[in-house]
């Protein structure tokens, strides 16, 4: 196969650059490693910055979304059970964010390929990247024993924290930042009417817990914990209990108890790798870095990875004007670590760790109590949260 961009990987950022590059007139193919239904079958967060939604919409992609998707003009803390509002449309400009599930995201973008015909190529394995440090890269890969090879101008890697993209950069070049934390949330959905009306995030001196949804009648419930517990000491009325309790009484009056539909356990980490591209291959979203869920920027940082990317691709083509794919690293990187420290001083405030002593948690109530009573601190968490302007 010839095209412009070969895609690696069809997770959102990928699917939304191959949309994305489609409506600017740009040929693009997707090679996926998964089938279509473990793609679309992968539990991920869903609460969506402005930009996302309208980058989603621009992309074609944003009827569902305005059907189905949940508008919050804020969001809650809770402190030792004691809850306080930030109101992210007042202090943000007017901002808001959007409750929609990744899961849907991807499924909407899938179909959307499949109404123009231009299905990814799911099953697609042993990807390899060639010679991207010339103007003719091209990648190969195996399906059903076949081999496969697409001619492009560029690759685009969204293949994920575990791809082969990363890799395509020598180990003399690239420079990588991480950052593990020593818990992980544990995670359940369940067909029960969410506790509390927006998103809230619980700070206690038991450890974290997020009251989360999808829908009305759907809540995504998470609690902090440590990186050796399983699932199998988490029955669903022990996760109950513990929830409860965190969040306080408060929301916890409003709990509907119900069964575990999925439940799982995500370590927490942070990481970054520079620079976001190499000759002919550019970095996007997963692939060149991860967020802890907390400040909620995991998906919004790799859409706005795509809207750089998209961008820049379409100034080349459009007018062989190179400038945006040479600052494209710069730019994305810039936001990257802007997310990146928000989300660490999101998980450092609301999480308890092995080493949080008295005297540690003191500070961090400190810090939560100064949150409640300062507008200024209100603020800067919410223009965090709502998602900071476009360099
Ligand atoms: N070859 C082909 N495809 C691959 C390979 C490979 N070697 N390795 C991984 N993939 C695919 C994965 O199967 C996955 O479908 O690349 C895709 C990467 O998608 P995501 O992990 O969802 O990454 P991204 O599109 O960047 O989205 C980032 O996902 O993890 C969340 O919090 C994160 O919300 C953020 C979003
Ligand atoms: C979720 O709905 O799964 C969710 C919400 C907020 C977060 C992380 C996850 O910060």
């Amino acid at each position: 196969m010839r095209t412009e961009v070969a895609i690696i990987g069809a997770g959102p950022a990928g699917l939304l650059l191959s949309q994305l590059l489609h409506g600017a007139g740009i040929g693009a193919v997707v090679l996926e490693r998964q089938s279509r239904d473990y793609v679309e079958a992968r539990i991920r967060a869903g609460v969506l910055e402005q930009g996302t939604v309208d980058l989603l919409h621009r992309a074609g992609v944003g009827a569902r979304l305005s059907r189905e998707g949940l508008r919050h003009d804020g969001l809650g803390l809770a402190v030792d059970g004691e809850i306080f509002r930030i109101d992210l449309d007042g202090l943000a400009g007017g901002k808001h964010v959007t409750i929609y599930g990744q899961t849907e995201i991807t499924k909407d973008l899938i179909d959307a390929h499949l109404a123009r015909d231009a299905a990814p190529v799911f099953e697609a394995q042993d990807v390899a990247l060639h010679d991207v440090e010339t103007n003719r890269p091209f990648v190969t890969y195996v399906r059903d024993g076949i081999s496969g090879r697409v001619d492009c101008d560029f690759i685009a890697g969204c293949d994920g924290f575990h791809g082969v993209s990363r890799t395509a950069i020598p180990p003399s070049i690239l420079q990588t930042f991480e950052r593990a934390y020593p818990f992980g949330w544990l995670g359940i959905m369940a067909d029960v009417p969410p506790c509390h009306g927006e998103v809230l995030y619980a700070s206690h001196a038991r450890g974290f817990a997020l009251a989360s949804m999808r829908s009305r009648t759907r809540s995504r419930c998470y609690v902090q914990v440590s990186l050796d517990e399983t699932l199998e000491d988490w029955p669903d009325g022990r996760f109950w209990d513990e929830f409860a309790l965190r969040i306080g009484p408060g929301a916890a009056a409003h709990i509907t108890r119900g069964e575990a539909i999925e439940k799982s356990i995500a370590p927490l980490r942070s990481f970054v790798a520079e620079p976001m591209r190499h000759g002919r291959l550019f970095l996007a979203g997963d692939a060149a870095h991860i967020v802890p869920p907390t400040g909620a920027k995991g998906l919004n940082l790799a859409i706005g990875d795509v809207k750089l990317l998209a961008e820049a691709l379409t100034a080349f083509y459009r007018a062989r004007d190179e400038s945006r794919l040479d600052s494209y690293s710069a730019r994305a990187l810039q936001r990257v670590w802007k997310a990146e420290r928000f989300s660490w001083w999101m998980t450092t405030l609301l999480h308890r760790f092995p080493t949080t002593d008295p005297f540690d948690r003191k500070i961090q109530v400190a810090e939560l109590d100064y949150i409640r009573a300062s507008r200024a601190a209100q603020t800067a968490l919410a223009e965090n949260y709502v998602g900071l302007p476009f360099g």
